[in-house]
């Protein structure tokens, strides 16, 4: 077994030669042993203020603070939870930086079952100098060189293994698998390293090493190794404390107490890197000459100030110096110095462990000394056992205020008075220096007597604990895969997008011919866009999107007022008789007239109805299939202005005069067109999908006529009920579809549109539980329940700030209980889900703009598009995604999108308004 401090401790380049120039003998030297003693003293209220200024220092770090800097950094670490014991399998652990010259690899077999363990096999190797001191890739390729080394004994064969790296140096962590090392620490110096991701340089080494396919899937700080391996029974432990070459420790924060992290719930295991703790105002009073001397001559200068007092690597230099100048004022060994003594490096942790154990005896003392080169006399072997005495207990009693700052951190963020915890240690201090722990669990007694703390040794050096993590990734990573899987389909390449503008521009050409197509392309027997010479008093009517309303709309000089009611259409009215439904409308009209005291008025009525319908007129529209959950009987194959007229004639003393029936797509243009004469394309994404455009009249064939324009209403959602998406269709697609009043139909709505996008994240969560990815695979009633995650959630929750609360908020609302990762995937497949949506949408209006421009044969088409709906509108991205995939698909049309601010009802009042001055044209 090597010694802590042998290789670890260099002489920095260019450092002075004589350090302890700040040395001096004093002239009478007898006080001098217990002077040196003495300022190692260090007292209560300079443990307390330690503390005190370390927890500032940590809750600085914790809320973010950059200037001035926090002394210490406190790094969030991914590892949200303790292990529960059912993390099973065999796992590689490769130890780096723990044991300062050495590294260590670990075969660790994980049962699975509470307190079940399997003796991990293991294999030191020493790392050269040079090595620690080379090029980085130097240092990873022998890390690789050990571990071929440690698995050439193992019958691994060629099994893919699962590797869990403990880098024992402070790193940025950005993931269970991605970590930035900072600076090195504790004697390490290689270069090329810090600002890199330490997993991909021993990824890279391991790659070129090419003897045995690794997959390294998570690597942790030493610390967490050695809180996660605490033995379930006795824990959690949750502080993770390792005082070996250097010192640090780890706990578990909550996560909302993190300002870096982008969670409100559960708890984040924290790195807090104390080494670096240096607040001259609480250390200044402790730091001792040795302490600058050993500082000056190492390779970090004024860098890890806290561990250069306690870290084992740093233990047995601090006594050196002391006997050292001790010796050469003539009052240790006869004022004899010896190489050893002089040298850096000379006397090791367990030298000073042995000489200080009480139980290990002037004679023991006195061989080590005269193995360092020493011819001790008897005082001096007392007066060297004080000094080991005096560096150690104070090494404890820092190390003891620290951990009593973790401890008031712990009480803060839990907001508790009294704690009860469990602390894992770990490091070669602990284990070879017999009073280290004592001292360190009396003066936590003292710093903190509000905290009933209990230490678990960790039994392997954290090995276990590295492979807890190990495994907690391995799933996680293995969980990553499923997902990706799942989330595969959803993710179009720009090929298929441009394949389904191709599709749609085909069934475009096909459905305006008349030909068979899942396009019907119908006229609306708009021919303009208002001119804004309409003026007038109408009432409009809007049904089919989330609201019906019934809107007066006043076209002026001055512009267009509208006042409008929002009315409620029951499920039931929906999917009633058609009667019935139309009553329901009539009833709302006269309850409008009534609220308005237009009773008793016959205003030109504009009426948006925005299902598919067949118009042989401005006021004629067949209805030929309901959409959106609607199905009133009696009604598809009708002439729904016919309906309303009825159900108008049926309640007495309503007169109405409807003039136009226009769909909520054609509305829209209208409505933007009256602010932009450029609006030709009506765009809406809600609870249901469609466009319309104005289309050379030459090419419908279904309407006489070759010049001038008509509007015509694409009814895109039923693109693809031909099949021609069915490549794009996933599983999920299919269970919507498949559940839904009208299957087989409106394939290309149910891909995109409010109604459905909430049921396919909900069928893909179902499918991640089952695949135990999601919820620990707990399918609960809540989320087989139809209809239960709405699409408004999806905006919510891909809202850009505060997204993963929205998520756990939206989730336990629900009744689910979800762990972070849980958050982090359902965010990720509402993503997929809505920019497939979005894409889509995309393609459909790149097709359409590539229409007009190619219809008028321009090089360059200038065009705006009047878009409306709850999805467009609300979702935060999906109106970007469709102008980026149009400018992709379309890059000779600039199109501007014009969201509709009065909704439709006001186009349908100008459509209404522009017959109406045509009709008086014709009259004059
Ligand atoms: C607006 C229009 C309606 C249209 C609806 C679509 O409200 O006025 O005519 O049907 O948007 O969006 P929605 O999300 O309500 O289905
Ligand atoms: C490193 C820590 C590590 C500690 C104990 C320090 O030098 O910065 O990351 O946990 O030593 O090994
Ligand atoms: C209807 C269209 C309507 C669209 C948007 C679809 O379900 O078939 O007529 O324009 O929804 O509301």
């Amino acid at each position: 077994m090597d010694s802590i401090g042998s290789l670890g401790l260099q002489q920095r380049e260019g450092a002075p030669s004589c350090p302890q120039e700040g040395l001096r003998c004093p002239s009478n030297s007898s006080e001098l042993v217990p002077e040196c003693l003495q300022q190692f003293r260090v007292t209560g209220a300079q443990l307390r203020q330690i503390q005190t200024s370390l927890l500032d220092s940590m809750e600085q770090a914790l809320k973010g603070q950059a200037s001035p800097a926090p002394a210490v950094r406190m790094l969030p670490t991914y590892v949200g939870s303790t292990p529960h014991g059912t993390e099973k399998g065999d796992f590689v652990v490769l130890e780096l930086g723990a044991t300062g010259a050495s590294l260590r690899v670990l075969w660790v077999t994980l049962m699975g079952i509470e307190g079940h363990k399997m003796e991990p096999r293991s294999q030191e190797f020493m790392i050269p100098q040079e090595v620690m001191l080379g090029p980085g890739q130097q240092l990873f390729d022998f890390a690789a060189r050990c571990l071929s080394e440690f698995l050439d004994a193992l019958p691994v064969g060629n099994q893919g293994l699962q590797l869990g790296f403990s880098f024992s140096f402070p790193c940025h962590q950005t993931g269970l698998d991605k970590s930035t090392l900072i600076s090195w620490t504790k004697g390490f110096r290689c270069s090329g390293v810090e600002g890199q991701d330490v997993v991909q340089l021993l990824r890279d080494a391991i790659q070129r090493q090419g003897t045995y396919s690794i997959d390294v899937v998570a690597v942790v700080n030493d610390t967490v190794g050695t809180m996660m391996g605490c033995e379930p029974g006795v824990g959690p432990c949750e502080v993770g404390l390792v005082v070996d070459t250097g010192t640090n420790a780890c706990y578990m924060e909550e996560a909302r107490h993190v300002a870096v992290l982008d969670e409100d719930r559960g708890r984040v295991c924290i790195s807090v890197e104390w080494g670096s703790f240096s607040d001259d105002g609480a250390l200044g009073p402790v730091l001792t000459i040795f302490d600058r001397t050993l500082d000056h001559e190492s390779l970090n200068l004024g860098a890890q100030r806290f561990e250069k007092m306690i870290g084992g690597l740093y233990l047995g230099e601090l006594v050196r110096l002391v006997l050292a100048h001790l010796a050469r004022c003539g009052v240790l060994f006869g004022g004899y110095t010896s190489p050893a003594l002089l040298r850096q490096g000379g006397i090791l942790l367990e030298h000073v462990a042995e000489m200080e154990d009480p139980s290990a005896g002037a004679a023991r003392v006195h061989a080590i000394l005269q193995d360092l080169g020493l011819n001790p006399r008897a005082s001096d072997a007392e007066f060297v056992q004080h000094v080991c005495a005096a560096v150690c207990t104070r090494a404890a009693q820092l190390c003891a205020a620290a951990l009593a700052a973790v401890l008031s951190r712990l009480q803060h963020s839990r907001e508790q008075q009294t704690l009860q915890i469990a602390v894992a240690t770990g490091g070669r201090v602990f284990e070879r220096h017999p009073r280290f722990l004592s001292i360190l669990q009396e003066t936590v007694m003292l710093l903190a007597p509000e905290c009933d703390v209990s230490f678990i040794p960790s039994v392997d050096g954290g090995g276990q604990g590295v492979a807890m993590v190990t495994a907690v990734a391995a799933r996680l990573a293995a969980h990553r895969c499923l997902l990706e899987e799942t989330l595969a389909p959803f993710r179009l390449t720009r090929e298929q997008l441009a394949a389904v503008q191709a599709q749609m521009r085909e069934a475009m050409a096909k459905g305006l011919q008349g030909e068979a197509s899942s396009l019907r392309m119908l006229p609306t027997y708009v021919r303009a866009t208002p001119d804004g010479s309409e003026r007038g008093d109408f009432l409009a009517l809007d049904l089919g999107g989330t609201n019906f309303r019934v809107l007066l709309v006043r076209v002026a000089t001055g512009g267009v007022q509208i006042t409008s009611q929002i009315y409620s259409i029951p499920e039931c009215v929906a999917q009633g008789s058609g009667q019935q439904l139309f009553d329901h409308i009539v009833d709302c009209i006269v309850d409008f007239q009534e609220k308005q005291g237009l009773s008793g008025q016959s205003l030109p009525l504009g009426f948006t109805f925005s299902f598919p319908c067949t118009q042989l007129g401005l006021d004629q529209g067949i209805l030929l299939n309901w959409t959106k959950g609607f199905n009133a009987s009696d009604c598809e194959g009708q002439d729904v202005v016919c309906l309303l007229r009825e159900a108008i004639g049926r309640r007495q003393a309503v007169e109405l005069n409807v003039v136009a029936i226009v769909n909520d797509t054609v509305g829209t243009m209208m409505s933007c067109g009256y602010e932009d004469p450029h609006c030709e394309v009506g765009l809406i994404v809600g609870t249901g999908t469609n466009a319309c455009y104005m289309e050379e009249l030459r090419n419908v064939a279904s309407v006489a006529g070759d010049s001038g324009h008509m509007c015509i209403n694409m009814e895109w959602g039923a693109f693809g009920d031909d099949g021609s998406l069915s490549m794009l269709s996933t599983r999920f697609d299919a269970s919507v579809d498949q559940a839904s009043i009208n299957t087989g139909k409106q394939r290309f709505e149910k891909m995109i549109s409010g109604m459905y996008l909430g049921e396919i994240v909900r069928h893909t969560l179902l499918h991640l539980t089952s695949l135990g990815v999601l919820f620990r695979g707990q399918q609960t009633q809540h989320l087989q329940t139809r209809d239960i995650f709405k699409t408004k959630f999806l905006s919510e929750i891909e809202s850009d700030s505060l997204a993963l609360r929205q998520v756990r908020a939206i989730l336990e609302d629900l009744g689910l209980s979800l762990t972070s990762d849980d958050a982090l995937m359902v965010l990720e497949v509402c993503q997929a889900v809505s920019q497939r949506a979005a894409q889509l949408c995309g393609a459909g209006v790149a097709a359409v703009v590539e229409k007009i421009r190619e219809n008028r044969g321009l090089e360059e088409l200038t065009v705006s598009v009047g878009v409306d709906g709850t999805l467009y509108k609300l979702h935060p991205h999906f109106s970007s995604l469709v102008a980026a995939t149009v400018r992709e698909l379309a890059p000779r049309c600039v199109v501007t999108f014009l969201q509709s601010e009065d909704g439709s009802g006001k186009g349908a009042a100008l459509v209404t308004a522009v017959a109406c001055r045509l009709a008086q044209m014709t009259c004059v």
